[in-house]
């Protein structure tokens, strides 16, 4: 059992009823044990393979097997493996909290009396349990996320999927949301596959990182070896200092100046930030704030599209 995939996709895909194809045969294997993330921009396919991982409808081809149990043959038995916090608030918005789980824990044959030990831990560690008796629709969106996850959890998947679960979220909440699911995946040895936009948030998290990209697999990798891809970045210097003249600096591979308050440095690995900085603190002009320019996962995308048509043009011109 060691060794089965807690996930394995083979030549999935699903053509929508208006004649869509979201997903074009898609293969993925995720191992045990550890945080897996799957990113890719809006439209691309992501929900869609969730939805039918979830079993909310049928792939047009291809399997699912969730811990080597076939979805689509024995699907009592693979759900029992899963938890899925869906991108949309599903619950029903009358019931009160604490009984979504309870009522949740009843659908996987788990008494009320068990349940309850548990959902009080799920909602403690949620920082849901104060409001246990609250009717769904009064809380907070960060609350309904929190308990879309604590009922993902109520029969102990070994599973646990999750679209886009920090859409929406503050900076605090996130942080706390990600230290509750790490504690999960340690504790209780759950594997955690997530959907998100953010690379940083997928870079904090997990070892390997797969992007879909209209409907395909464009990369399974660890994620590792996938930032050093991102080996060129612009920063955008907001400067308190205007300038009135064309700026020289050394050690960067590209300058732009907008306008007069705002600088543009791009740098490739190798070269310092910190030189940057120093140059302009030389020429004594002040720094109110920096960020980077792009979204790195866009600049990503925008790198594999390019690459894309690189390929595509020299097929072309190899009358290919
Ligand atoms: N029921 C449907 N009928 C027809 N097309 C659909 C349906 N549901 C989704 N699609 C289309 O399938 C594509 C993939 O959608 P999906 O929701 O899976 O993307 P996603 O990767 O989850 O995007 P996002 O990041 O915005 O959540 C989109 O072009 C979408 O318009
Ligand atoms: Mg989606």
């Amino acid at each position: 059992m060691s060794d089965v995939p807690a996930l394995s996709i083979q030549g999935l895909s699903k053509t929508y009823d208006n004649g869509f194809s979201a997903l074009k045969g898609v293969d993925l294997t995720v191992p045990q044990g550890g945080f897996f993330a799957l990113l890719g921009p809006n439209g691309a396919g992501k929900s869609t393979m969730i939805g039918i991982i979830s079993s909310l409808f049928k792939p047009t081809t291809g399997s699912v097997h969730i811990f080597g149990t076939d979805l689509l043959e024995n699907p009592s038995i693979a759900k029992q493996y899963l938890g899925v916090v869906p991108q949309e608030f599903n619950f029903n918005m009358f019931e009160k909290v604490e009984d979504i789980l309870i009522t949740q824990a009843g659908y996987f044959g788990i008494p009320a009396k068990e349940a309850r030990p548990r959902a009080k831990r799920l909602l403690t560690a949620l920082g849901l349990w104060d409001k246990r008796d609250s009717k769904s629709r009064d809380l907070s969106g960060g609350m309904k996320r929190r308990l879309m996850i604590a009922r993902a959890l109520i029969h102990k998947p070994k599973l646990l999927i999750l679209d886009e679960p920090t859409a929406g979220v503050d900076i605090e909440l996130r942080r706390s949301m990600w230290e509750f699911m790490q504690q999960i995946n340690i504790e209780e040895n759950t594997t955690i596959i997530l959907t998100t936009h953010y690379l940083e948030e997928a870079e904090q998290l997990c070892k390997r990182i797969a992007i879909l990209d209209h409907g395909e697999i464009r990369i399974n990798t660890e994620m590792k070896g996938l930032l050093a891809q991102l080996s060129v970045e612009t920063f955008v210097f907001d400067l308190e200092t205007p300038l009135n003249e064309q700026l020289a600096l050394t050690g960067v591979t590209d300058i732009s100046q907008p306008d007069k308050q705002t600088l543009e440095v791009t740098l490739t690995e190798g070269e310092s930030l910190n030189g940057v900085f120093d140059q302009l603190s030389d020429k004594g002009i002040k720094v109110g704030s920096m960020r980077n320019k792009a979204n790195r996962l866009e600049e990503l995308f925008m790198r594999l599209v390019d690459k894309n048509i690189e390929s595509a043009n020299s097929m072309k011109e190899a009358g290919l």
